[in-house]
């Protein structure tokens, strides 16, 4: 479904992708974690549209969007679901909703798309807060808001770049069943996380990002029991060890 090729990107200063390569099945989970400055927003931008690839190629179930305007590419079925939230604090929540679901790329009549109810019914804590404004909101209001506005454009392919950073455990493992649960009902996922706990929970496929190249590309399960890759990983994406648990870093919420 999101098929990248050989993805360079940058700014003026210089090259921040190196051929990046990602293969995201439809209704998959497909991590992306490095440490801070490695590229992964740079790369969530460039498949959206927002930053210009130089070189490579960006599919999207077939369809070469690379080099596309970011309206065009969020058309060809991408929704972003960017870092920091980014919700209007002067809108209210019906606004930002009425605003995402604007007719060009609205639900087909009698269709499968997203519309406001079906979001309500998903995020009723949306619902419950529909006249107070993005500043009103709890981080965890924001996530939902912003998630529930990438939706209504009907994407096909979501990227969501770190959308658990700041929150709560308890929210941000809301967040997490969220995703799941956009996943399992066939949205291909592509989720950038700093922390590898958060992204391992329920990723099918996770890669490492390092000085913008992926260093590591495996399925969660293999991972999980390559304890030589883990290592690897755990050099690269792991916060350093707390003093009570330097010696055995705890990476997996099922490792004992
Ligand atoms: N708008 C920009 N202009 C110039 N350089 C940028 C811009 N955004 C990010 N960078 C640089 O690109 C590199 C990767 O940044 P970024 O993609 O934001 O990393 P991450 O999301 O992994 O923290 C960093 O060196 C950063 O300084
Ligand atoms: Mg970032």
């Amino acid at each position: 479904m999101l098929y990248v090729e050989r993805l360079c990107a940058g700014y003026a200063g210089g090259i921040v992708l190196h051929e990046v390569d990602l293969r995201v099945h439809p209704g998959s989970i497909q991590a992306v974690v490095g440490r801070n400055g490695a590229g992964k927003s740079t790369l969530v931008h460039t498949i959206a549209g927002l930053v210009r690839a130089s070189s490579g190629r960006i599919e999207i179930g077939g369809v070469h969007v690379a080099g596309r305007q970011p309206h065009r590419v969020a058309q060809s079925g991408v929704g972003l679901v960017p870092q920091g939230r980014r919700v209007f604090s002067r809108l209210t929540v019906a606004e930002h909703l009425v605003l995402a679901a604007s007719p060009w790329r609205a639900a087909t009549p009698g269709g499968e798309g997203w519309t406001v109810p079906r979001i309500l019914e998903l995020l009723p804590r949306l619902a419950a807060r529909l006249r107070h404004r993005g500043c009103e909101l709890s981080g965890g209001e924001q996530q939902m808001l912003a998630i529930a506005r990438a939706l209504l454009g009907q994407p096909r392919v979501l990227l969501l770049d770190e959308p658990c950073e700041g929150l709560s455990p308890d929210l941000a493992a809301r967040v997490r069943d969220l995703i799941g649960h956009l996943a399992a009902s066939g949205l291909t996922v592509l989720l950038v996380e700093q922390q590898l706990r958060h992204a391992i929970e329920i990723a099918d496929r996770v890669a490492v990002l390092e000085y913008g190249r992926v260093v590591y590309d495996r399925p969660t399960a293999e991972a999980r029991s390559d304890p030589g890759s883990l290592e690897a990983i755990v050099s690269i994406a792991a916060p350093p060890p707390s003093p009570a648990n330097r010696s055995t870093p705890r990476l997996w919420a099922d490792t004992p």
